[in-house]
């Protein structure tokens, strides 16, 4: 089977520069990188310490980034970088990345001048985010923000993503003093598979946290009629962070297995599970695992009162999630 490769982006970016008519949004150009890594440093000198510094390195773009008008496959080249401009300045860019053969879309960074914040660009970059996954024909679109970045939390809600999970520990930025400490961040999401496609998940393939937070994250009461997709698929990595795992909700042992090892449930991805039910295709629920919060050094949680009620309760909940006693008696006794 050919890989699939990044297709021509033009039109799907065209229609998002309304109503900013004088707004150019386009795919980075090869000749443009230097250009980009100086506004980097200029517009957000944090970058230097994020998850994503790889953005300040020239080798970066000339070994990862799909430029305009080249079409790699996913997998020579995962990421793609959109820039928006006004009169001949770039004003704000957005790095996206292919995952799982362009199944999966993230949102990996968005920049924007500091001239230029609260008109609308961070808006923009989100929308770009779910433009490009529709025009690859990705089933989900994600992206990461810190806890207390309401710009980003905003901007990814009005782009129609939403709270899917809170990942204690996944970014890194300088605290006051100079010293650099891990922040946790939200992760929000949007499922592209057509409504009518997307199952719930059987009660029967649940762990009794999965199936609680089935409920109090969804709201939705797993099914208990009809007979269970039951599979034995595992776990796939994710690029949300190195330390987490998706787990299909159609796969219990392996939630059995997640657990077993001290990972706990971060939240469930909508949609991510793409597998054939009766000659039909189907779009399930994936759950995120990773490790508990006191295991990944994630200091200096916003204040709940801060934040909205929905992501309030996440927090909680994961905060609260420790590892289960007999895998730590597990680990300890590996050690
Ligand atoms: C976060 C960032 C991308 C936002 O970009 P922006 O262009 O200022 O955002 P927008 O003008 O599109 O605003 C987005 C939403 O946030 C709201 N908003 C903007 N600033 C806000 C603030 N300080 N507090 C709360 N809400 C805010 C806007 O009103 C808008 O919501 P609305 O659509 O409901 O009106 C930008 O501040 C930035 O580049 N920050 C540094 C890098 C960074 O943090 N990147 C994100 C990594 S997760």
């Amino acid at each position: 089977m050919n890989s699939p490769r990044w297709p021509d982006l033009v039109a799907a970016l065209m229609p998002l520069v309304h109503p900013s008519p004088d707004l150019v949004v386009r795919q980075l150009a090869e000749g443009e990188v230097d250009r980009l890594i100086g506004c980097l440093h200029r517009w957000y000198p944090a970058l230097a310490v994020a998850e994503v510094r790889y953005m300040l390195s020239p080798d970066f773009y000339t070994s990862q980034v799909a430029f305009a008008g080249h079409a790699p496959t996913f997998a020579e080249r995962p990421y793609v970088m959109v820039v928006a401009e006004r009169a001949g300045e770039l004003e704000s860019c957005v790095l996206l990345g292919a995952e799982e053969e362009g199944r999966v879309l993230s949102g990996t960074m968005t920049v924007v001048s500091p001239a230029a914040y609260g008109r609308g660009l961070g808006g923009i970059a989100a929308r770009t985010l779910t433009a490009v996954a529709r025009a690859i024909g990705a089933d989900v679109a994600y992206a990461l923000a810190e806890l207390d970045n309401h710009a980003s939390r905003r901007a990814l809600e009005a782009a129609g993503l939403m709270l899917c999970a809170v990942v204690p520990g996944s970014e890194r930025k300088s605290s006051a003093s100079g010293a650099v400490v891990w922040v946790a961040e939200a992760m929000y999401a949007l499922s592209l598979a057509p409504e009518s496609a997307r199952t719930l998940p059987h009660a029967a393939t649940l762990t009794p946290s999965v199936a609680a937070l089935v409920r109090d994250l969804w709201g939705v009461e797993p099914r208990t009629t009809g007979a269970p997709e039951q599979a034995s698929i595992g776990t796939r990595p994710t690029g949300v962070d190195a330390g987490c795992r998706l787990v299909p909700l159609r796969d219990l042992a392996a939630q059995q297995a997640a657990e077993a090892e001290g990972l706990v449930v971060l939240g469930l991805v909508p949609g991510s599970d793409r597998h054939i039910v009766h000659g039909v295709l189907a779009f399930g629920f994936d759950a995120l695992y990773g490790p508990p919060a006191d295991r990944t050094g994630a200091g200096a949680w916003p204040a709940q009162a801060s934040l909205p009620p929905r992501l309030a309760a996440l927090v909680t909940r994961v905060r609260a999630s420790s590892e289960p006693a007999a895998a730590v008696a597990h680990r300890h006794a590996a050690a």
